[in-house]
């Protein structure tokens, strides 16, 4: 084996991976089966949490799949008791469930807020503990939180959101600060744009359904304001989250990796 695969060589590691039914969470559980982890794929949404799951053993590796509510801190533990009988131990968590409101600062509704702290923030940070407490009675591991180009961008209208991700990122560095004496990297990925279901939101008709036009408009403009000129695909982010789950990045903790096309730089 050469030294480029087994840097990424993720062969008998166990992965959990909240928000895995949809868009980054899904891309990055497809990657890190393929470099060898078994997955397991949970979110709100049993059905694409089994979607994301028949995925990965369709192509030959292995998953399961585990309905849970982020917000609800007792499933945490669920999901390391599912990684143990998947695999014997949990390496690699990352936490990808999230959620987003668009309101102005002074019209946030308190629903929306509670909504935002409830899933993203105190979401990632009870996937932080139960991880961590497994992590550490065990053989240390990696631990991955989705930030957001929005926690260093001031971009109108959703204020709330980039607050829970501004928050991800410094929760991000005090655990690593406090963990890595127990070989537990704690790491963000804070991507740029990217089209999927939660960020489909700009280009929809009043029924839900997509509006090509729209579509093109907006993508076309956000892809315009960025350095690399486009919009992030999946597997942009999937692959930071791979580099930050593996053995090449074993040197790396508390730092925050931005895939963005060059929209924010730090
Ligand atoms: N797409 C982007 O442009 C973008 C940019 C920066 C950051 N992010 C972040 O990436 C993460 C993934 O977003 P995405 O773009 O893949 O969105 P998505 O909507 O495609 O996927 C989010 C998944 O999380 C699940 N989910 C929602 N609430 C949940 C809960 N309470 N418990 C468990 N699962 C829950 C959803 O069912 C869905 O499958 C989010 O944290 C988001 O804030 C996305």
């Amino acid at each position: 084996m050469g030294r480029v695969h087994e840097g990424f060589d993720l062969s008998g590691r166990v992965a959990v991976i909240t928000g895995a039914g949809s868009g980054l969470g899904r891309s990055s559980a497809e990657l890190l089966a393929d470099a060898g982890a078994a997955v397991v794929c949970a979110d709100i949404s049993l059905a694409a949490a089994e979607e994301s799951a028949a995925i990965i053993e369709a192509a030959g590796g292995r998953a399961a799949a585990v309905v849970a509510d982020v917000a609800d801190r007792s499933v945490h533990q669920r999901l390391v008791d599912e990684a143990v009988r998947l695999g014997g131990h949990v390496d690699v968590w990352l936490n990808s469930a999230g959620v987003m409101h668009d309101d102005k600062i002074l019209d946030i509704p308190e629903e929306d807020l509670d909504h935002l702290i409830d899933v993203n923030l105190k979401g990632t940070l009870f996937g932080c503990q139960a991880a961590g407490r497994a992590m550490k009675d065990d053989r240390g591991g990696s631990i991955i939180n989705m930030a957001s180009a929005a926690m260093l961008v001031a971009s109108p209208d959703v204020g709330g959101y980039a607050m829970t991700k501004g928050a991800i990122v410094q929760l991000t560095r005090i655990m690593a600060l406090e963990t890595g004496k127990f070989g537990i990297r704690v790491n963000a990925v804070a991507p740029g744009y990217v089209p999927t279901k939660m960020a489909s939101r700009y280009f929809l008709n009043e029924d839900g359904t997509e509006n090509p036009e729209l579509k093109e408009l907006v993508l076309g403009a956000i892809a315009k304001a960025a350095p690399l000129r486009r919009v992030g695909e999946v597997d942009d982010i999937g692959y930071a989250v791979l580099y930050l789950a593996s053995p090449a990045s074993s040197y790396v903790t508390g730092q925050i990796l931005s895939p963005n096309g060059g929209v924010a730089m730090h």
